[in-house]
């Protein structure tokens, strides 16, 4: 008899296992012992990754008239970085174990009188401040005058390119400037997959907004958009949560906050930071530039600094997120009684690397497998696409593990009278229809 399958959350390691076996996330130079905090994306990946910066792209620009795109460079002045407070309070505090060598994270460790790597007792250095900025220089001098960062964040490119964006773009608070690009954090202790990376990306969106009493309004409107973003891509809304920072928790002159936090498989995670942060940004930059980088509101004939709300995601935590919560176990008795098993991962169609995968049912008959490659061919002009042939199971098994939401079977029947069998990844279920029909059929499906 057949019953309703029972399905099981995927533990990090076999994710990150399955990562690498079907060209998700590889090590960072792999061949040479790999790099701590570096992650490379492969095939799979990096068509995922794209999607779910495409995916922010769309709701926080494309579908707004009052946001604008831009891309600073990633090095910048080295005065952008002492003017926002990296230079001075950018740390964390940290310890070394005078035997292993090795360094935590104070607010990491349990028990400060233990090594938690070798064991070792009272070995660990008194803790002192590491800044986490990477440094690198800038022209053929590796002198102190040559010295800067990769950035931290993007968000300071926009704060000094303020008055340049309002001004070319002809925009006036209330308007957003979103930028995606990758940032920098020599972290001391990377780890928790590509969690706490080295090397990542942002999307961040800086809204400036007028002093007019309407700015809380403004700073949950982004928290509800941001809220319905996650729950349209599909993350579970128990393993969600936005958590509101209390007065002490927050920075002395942000007026409001919200953490973005998943559940991951060891424990809450953030995922993205929503903060109130006042007219703080400008005022730093104005007070060390000595530039006006205020709004001149032409109506009023007044100058005056904008408030500012951020919305900051991380694109690499974002696409974990999705990869471990699409991620189930999933076993079922089939009619004939037999106990089955697969790792299927439901991510979001329009997050899927490949939307339909076309099959050939026999690689050995040139007629099967030109006519799948044709359907595959017609196909790719609307959706993403893969052709593959070979045993049944194993495509089918494959397409689950990649996310793949539909696969089309092209066997003797699609000669004979031009049907083709379509599954659906999540509830199994096959049928077939004319392969005439296919295109219309899958984009309404998949939501296009
Ligand atoms: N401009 C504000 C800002 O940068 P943040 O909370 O420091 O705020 C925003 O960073 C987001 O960037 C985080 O919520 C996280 O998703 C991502 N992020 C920060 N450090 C990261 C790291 N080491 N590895 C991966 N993502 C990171």
């Amino acid at each position: 008899m057949e019953t309703a399958p029972s399905t099981q959350r995927v533990g990090m390691d076999e994710i990150s296992a399955l990562a690498k076996r079907r060209g998700f996330i590889f090590q960072s130079s792999e061949i040479y012992g790999g790099l701590g905090g570096f992650w490379d994306y492969g095939p799979l990946g990096a068509v995922l990754k794209r999607n779910v910066k495409d995916a922010w792209w769309r709701d926080t620009v494309e579908l707004r008239d009052d946001v604008v795109a831009f891309d600073s460079s990633i090095v910048m002045h080295p005065s952008v970085w002492k003017a926002s407070g990296h230079v001075d309070a950018f740390h964390d505090v940290m310890v070394d174990c005078k035997v292993c060598k090795h360094r935590f994270r104070l607010d990491h460790l349990k028990d400060r009188s233990q090594c938690p790597d070798c064991g070792s007792k009272d070995s660990l250095t008194p803790p002192r401040n590491f800044n986490l900025m990477m440094r690198t220089s800038v022209g053929p001098m590796e002198d102190t005058s040559a010295a800067a960062y990769l950035r931290p964040e993007t968000a300071q490119g926009i704060f000094v390119n303020f008055k340049n964006i309002y001004q070319t773009a002809r925009k006036r608070p209330p308007f957003g400037v979103a930028q995606i690009g990758k940032s920098f954090r020599n972290e001391i202790t990377p780890g928790n997959f590509t969690y706490r990376s080295r090397e990542f990306e942002q999307a961040e969106l800086e809204y400036f907004v007028p002093d007019d009493g309407n700015d809380m309004e403004a700073f949950r409107q982004w928290v509800d958009r941001r809220k319905a973003w996650y729950a349209h891509y599909g993350v579970d809304s128990e393993r969600l949560r936005f958590y509101e920072l209390t007065e002490s928790e927050r920075p002395h002159y942000a007026k409001a906050g919200v953490d973005v936090e998943y559940l991951f498989p060891w424990g809450w995670g953030e995922l993205e930071s929503i903060a109130h942060r006042g007219t703080y940004d400008l005022d730093a930059h104005m007070n060390l530039s000595g530039k006006d980088l205020r709004f001149f509101d032409e109506a009023s004939k007044r100058h005056y600094t904008p408030l500012l709300i951020e919305s900051s995601a991380g694109i690499d935590r974002t696409v974990l997120t999705f990869l471990v919560d699409a991620c189930e176990r999933e076993r079922s008795v089939d009619p004939n009684g037999k106990e089955t098993e697969r790792i299927v991962l439901r991510l979001h169609p329009l997050l899927a690397p490949v939307q339909a995968a076309v099959f050939s049912l026999a690689r050995n008959k040139p007629e099967l497998v030109e006519r799948a490659r044709g359907i595959e061919s017609a196909l790719r002009r609307s959706l993403r696409t893969q052709y593959d042939e070979g045993n049944i199971g194993q495509l089918y098994r494959r397409q689950d593990e990649i996310g793949t939401p539909f696969c089309v079977t092209v066997d003797y029947e699609a000669l004979a009278d031009g049907t083709v069998t379509v599954r659906e990844r999540d509830s199994m279920r096959q049928e077939r229809l004319g392969a005439d029909g296919l295109t219309r059929y899958l984009e309404e499906k998949l939501e296009r």
